[in-house]
């Protein structure tokens, strides 16, 4: 059997339990361990000078290969045009686009020296798998210095309509190193024909529904294929961590702070692009126009800092603390909290226990590319007493669980009348709706995600490799 080697920016920390945020680190470690195989990406680390150099570690089947950046790299390559370009037009907020030229060739730069590192580690038969809107031109830079692999790539954001895409000034370069490699994974259907509608309507290539149900793509003189695969979780293995930690210190100290108050949850990285200032807002709507629900339920906001070294992701945080001072100001008792706003991490086993002692998972992310969040708040109920999950129509997630309240987060009072029906929804039909949704999840887990992925590249490096010699070495 060939060995995996997963490329991306983050890599999961190495520490035990795994990564607790972030959906990338978690999915993919969740895929990897099982199969084995070597993790190549960023460390974490920022050098001031020097030469960075590659740490291999072994944990189980799996070899982390690390590397640190340079200062200048990751000003350019990480938080200025993957962060600062990328991210806001990827998830539909061509307002907060910035962009500097020298920053894009900082991420070309870097992505090129990232693929001279991992060279080296690669053996014949290798599958390369490469992740995220990081690495978009890494299998140009592959190919470039030889390598003859096959190579995939999974996109974990969303891809955005053309008219938004075209925001981003080097937008064509990206779409056609896009087309370098040989099969390309998007989260869900809408984000694969908003790729498509960009190769036919922008870029004058083809593309055509195969019988197998991949999409052929012909664009810039190559061939290649891309389909849509849903990312998942492993449902039963969070319930057994969220029921093993259902008598543990954070669940006893919440619910002893709450006196059998309802509670509602939510977990994400302090992100513009989670609606985060709307849904503190809908529970203030909640509280205003349902007097019956004061005192009576708390809404709990654990958000993880995260790139906090950019302005949209300070002015995010300045919002936030805003919000949540003023609605806790109006409505707060002496004995009562409407609000408990978060700014720290947890571990993943705390949080699914956390899930589990809560009545509403609320999940309303302006865009998101899957959101396994929600994924992980269904996996973590009690059977017997299942939550409910309120979610955004604009989560990928969403376009799986229809077992969910399914909201528009702009909608502050559809969402706060989502709120109402969640914590009174009767037992009979939240059983349903949990069921529902699991029998999805346990369908769609992260291996079958895995599998399908790699199976796919297996069968489309077969084609590509069975082209004539004249195609094949176009672009
Ligand atoms: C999202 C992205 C990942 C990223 C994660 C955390 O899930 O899709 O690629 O790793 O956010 O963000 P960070 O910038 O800390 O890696």
């Amino acid at each position: 059997m060939s060995r995996l080697i997963i490329v991306s920016n983050r890599v999961a920390p190495i520490s035990e339990g795994g990564p607790a945020a972030g959906g990338l680190a978690v999915g993919v470690y969740d895929a990897l361990k099982e199969t084995g195989g070597m993790w190549f990406g960023w460390s974490g680390d920022v050098l001031a000078s020097g030469q960075p150099q590659i740490v291999l570690e072994e944990r189980g089947a799996v070899t982390f290969a690390t590397i640190g950046l340079l200062r200048r790299d990751y000003d350019q390559y990480y938080r200025g045009f993957s962060n600062a370009t990328l991210w806001p037009a990827f998830h539909y907020r061509a307002d907060l686009v910035q962009y500097d030229r020298h920053e894009y060739e900082g991420y070309s730069r870097v992505n090129a020296w990232l693929a001279q590192q991992l060279v080296p580690l690669l053996r014949e038969d290798d599958v390369i798998w490469v992740h995220d809107y990081h690495l978009i031109p890494f299998a140009q830079a592959l190919r470039a210095a030889g390598v003859k692999n096959r190579i995939g790539f999974f996109l974990h954001i969303p891809f955005p309509a053309s008219q938004v895409l075209l925001a981003v000034p080097p937008h064509r370069e990206l779409v056609q190193a896009l087309c370098a490699f040989d099969l390309l994974g998007f989260q869900t259907r809408p984000d694969l024909r908003a790729f498509c509608d960009y190769i036919v309507n922008e870029a004058g290539g083809t593309t055509a529904l195969q019988p197998d149900g991949l999409t052929r793509i012909e664009a810039f003189g190559q061939t290649l294929c891309a389909g849509d695969y849903p990312i998942g979780v492993y449902p039963d293995e969070i319930a057994e961590l969220a029921r093993a930690g259902e008598r543990g210190k954070p669940v006893r100290t919440l619910k002893s702070t709450l006196h059998g108050r309802k509670v509602i949850m939510s977990v994400d990285r302090l992100d513009y692009s989670k609606g985060l200032v709307e849904r503190f807002r809908a529970f203030e709507r909640l509280l205003d126009h349902t007097p019956a629900q004061r005192n009576k339920v708390s809404f709990v906001q654990i958000a993880p800092p995260t790139r906090a070294d950019l302005h949209a992701y300070q002015d995010i945080r300045l919002r936030l603390e805003a919000e949540s001072g003023r609605i806790n100001g109006r409505y707060a008792e002496l004995d009562w909290t409407p609000i408990w706003y978060i700014h720290r991490q947890y571990e993943r086993a705390v949080l699914a226990a956390l899930f589990r002692a809560s009545n509403v998972g609320y999940v309303t992310p302006l865009r998101d590319g899957m959101n396994l969040v929600a994924k992980e708040y269904v996996s973590a109920q009690d059977p017997e007493d299942p939550g409910v999950l309120v979610l955004s129509r604009f989560a990928g997630a969403a376009q799986e669980l229809s077992g969910a309240l399914i909201v528009n987060p702009l909608d502050i009072d559809g969402m706060a009348d989502a709120l109402g029906t969640a914590l009174s929804m009767p037992l009979a039909e939240r059983l349903a709706r949990y069921q529902d949704m699991m029998a999805q999840l346990r369908e769609n887990n992260v291996s079958v995600w895995r599998d399908r992925f790699m199976r796919d590249l297996g069968r489309v490096g077969v084609r590509q490799a069975s082209l004539p010699p004249l195609e094949r070495a176009q672009g």
